[in-house]
């Protein structure tokens, strides 16, 4: 029941209403009892500002940002933390009595799914894709200790530019190269392979994977943050070189336990998270 003294959460993005947070949150603060409730709200570009000041103005504990607010919203907050100021990007607020905070906890959802298995310390990563994702992901994976990122994509220079972001910032060895046939090269003393394309994803899940069972080596860790369908043509066919793999939903319940600690304070309970993605998700 809502009363005088619940609290309010939410997401902000446009579009928001396929957002899978709000079922996820909620599920686990009724399975906690506690009395808080997430709601998404679809704000355009132009609203951005006014709704950010307005949340605050509002009471509310914190907000969930996505598409296409990401890197504007930081405008609009007080402080950042270390991960959302090197990515130059927030998907999390914190809003205390006087001040907003900016997170980034995409990044460390993704990273977090893949260290419950493998430490990424000294390890060599390779990322396909440069995007949004690919740039939380290896700030972290370089915040973690990782030794070596190699970013393969579709269009070099972009894989290069954000090289030249993380070196700006780590002493690591980072390099780029184009997503083609040599990245089975690359692959043979990889530790992790980590793919943030859209390849495989519904309604394109019958298309050709990038890396094929032959590339991938038996103590290759395969993630795809992809998470519909859930098994993607790349992680079947790691699967079939006998490499252990992980799913796309796991970043996500990741990065909603840690949004979901820095608002309450507590520790989300990730099983609830884990099934109400799977309902959601029809799976
Ligand atoms: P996000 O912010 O979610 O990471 P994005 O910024 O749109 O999404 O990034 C998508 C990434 O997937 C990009 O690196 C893109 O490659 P380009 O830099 O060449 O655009 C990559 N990508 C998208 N569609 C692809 C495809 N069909 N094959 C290979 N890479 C693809």
């Amino acid at each position: 029941m809502i009363t005088g003294k619940t609290s309010l959460v939410g997401i902000i993005g446009d579009p928001v209403e396929h957002s899978l947070s709000p079922p996820m949150h909620n599920a686990a603060f009724r399975h906690l009892q506690m009395d808080y409730v997430y709601v998404p709200f679809h704000v355009r570009k132009e609203n951005l500002a006014i709704a950010v000041v307005g949340a605050k103005a509002l009471g509310m504990k914190g907000l969930n940002v996505t598409i296409p607010h990401k890197r504007e919203v930081i405008n609009y907050l007080d402080e950042l933390d270390t991960a959302a100021e090197l990515i130059g990007a927030v998907n999390t607020v914190k809003f205390d009595e006087k001040i907003s905070k900016g997170y980034n906890t995409d990044g460390l959802g993704a990273v977090k799914a893949i260290e419950e298995v493998r430490s990424v310390k000294d390890k060599k990563i390779v990322i396909l894709g440069a995007g949004g994702a690919a740039r939380a992901i290896c700030f972290q994976l370089l915040l973690n200790g990782a030794k070596n990122v190699l970013i393969a994509n579709r269009t070099l220079e972009n894989a290069c530019q954000l090289k030249e972001d993380l070196l700006r910032n780590f002493r690591a060895e980072v390099s780029c190269i184009k997503l083609d046939k040599k990245l089975g090269e690359e692959l043979k003393d990889a530790d992790v392979l980590i793919n943030t394309t859209p390849v495989g994803m519904h309604p394109h899940e019958h298309q050709k994977p990038i890396v094929s069972e032959e590339m991938i080596h038996q103590g290759l860790l395969v993630n795809d943050i992809v998470y519909n369908p859930l098994k993607t043509g790349l992680l079947t066919e790691a699967e079939r070189a006998g490499a252990m793999i992980i799913n796309g939903v796991k970043m996500l319940i990741y990065q909603g336990a840690i949004a979901f600690r820095i608002w309450t304070g507590i520790n989300a309970p990730l099983d609830v998270f884990e099934k109400a993605l799977m309902s959601e998700l029809g799976y």
